[in-house]
């Protein structure tokens, strides 16, 4: 049977009721809250100078995206889970249109930075950025932690914490009727740690199978792909194995 077409599933992680949307976003109701992570706003800048293209138009891309889920969940505060930014050079790239649109969804909403291996050192210097004040590394939301990767030396199935988190952009293939696939970014969740997948334009993706993300999120137990405008709860059996 094909996954029924849903354009929201809203599942339970760490006693709490979240709802994921085809974006790749995060809102949490009883917080009010909505999580983004890996925008990698301007990696098309830094690849562009490495000589690598990637489509130009991927941060108009992810700013419309992210100021439309924002204005549609009316939530009332954002996280930006890390990798907000791709480089250094992806920030020279970014215009002052950009930083415009960033500067105004500011005063929208409470919006809180946490920083990712890609941005860390970009969130806590770049003089081009204004909510300097608004960085953090991890932060904790209830009994669970908001960060951008979970900690490699405490086994998931061990861990004190429930843990959401991006780093690995995760993506999966699966198998529709009729012997057709297709494949997209996913969630993937164990007891303890939920995985999003990156919400940035050509952001790229590792597929669930890679055992660093195994290892990081433990022994799944619930795997939503994301098909804008469309997102599916995926029965195992469903998944394509390589
Ligand atoms: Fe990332």
């Amino acid at each position: 049977m094909r996954p029924s077409l849903q354009s929201s599933v809203n599942f339970e992680f760490a006693r709490l009721e979240w709802r994921a949307l085809p974006s790749g976003a995060l809102f949490l109701p009883a917080e009010d809250l909505l999580v983004v992570s890996d925008l990698h706003l301007g990696k098309s800048y830094s690849f562009a100078s490495r000589g690598q293209l990637l489509p130009p138009s991927e941060v108009d891309l992810s700013l419309d995206l992210l100021v439309s889920e924002v204005r549609s969940s009316q939530a009332a505060r954002l996280v930006c889970l890390g990798d907000s930014f791709h480089d250094s050079a992806s920030i020279e790239g970014i215009s002052s249109s950009h930083f415009d649109t960033l500067e105004s969804l500011s005063d929208e909403i409470e919006w809180t930075w946490v920083t990712g291996n890609h941005d860390e050192e970009i969130l806590k210097f770049s003089e081009q950025l204004p909510f300097k004040d608004r960085v953090v590394g991890s932060l904790p939301c209830g009994e669970v932690l908001l960060e951008h990767q979970p900690p490699s030396d405490i086994p998931p199935d061990e861990d004190p914490l429930f843990r959401v988190f991006g780093h690995f952009h995760p993506k999966m293939r699966i198998m529709l009727s009729g012997n057709m696939k297709t494949t997209g970014k996913c969630f993937l969740a164990s007891e303890k740690r939920l995985c999003m997948p990156a919400f940035g334009a050509f952001a790229g993706g590792l597929n669930i199978e890679n055992p660093a993300l195994s290892a990081a999120v433990g022994q799944t137990k619930m795997t939503i792909l994301c098909r804008p405008p469309n997102i599916y709860r995926v029965d195992p059996d469903r998944i394509v194995r390589n």
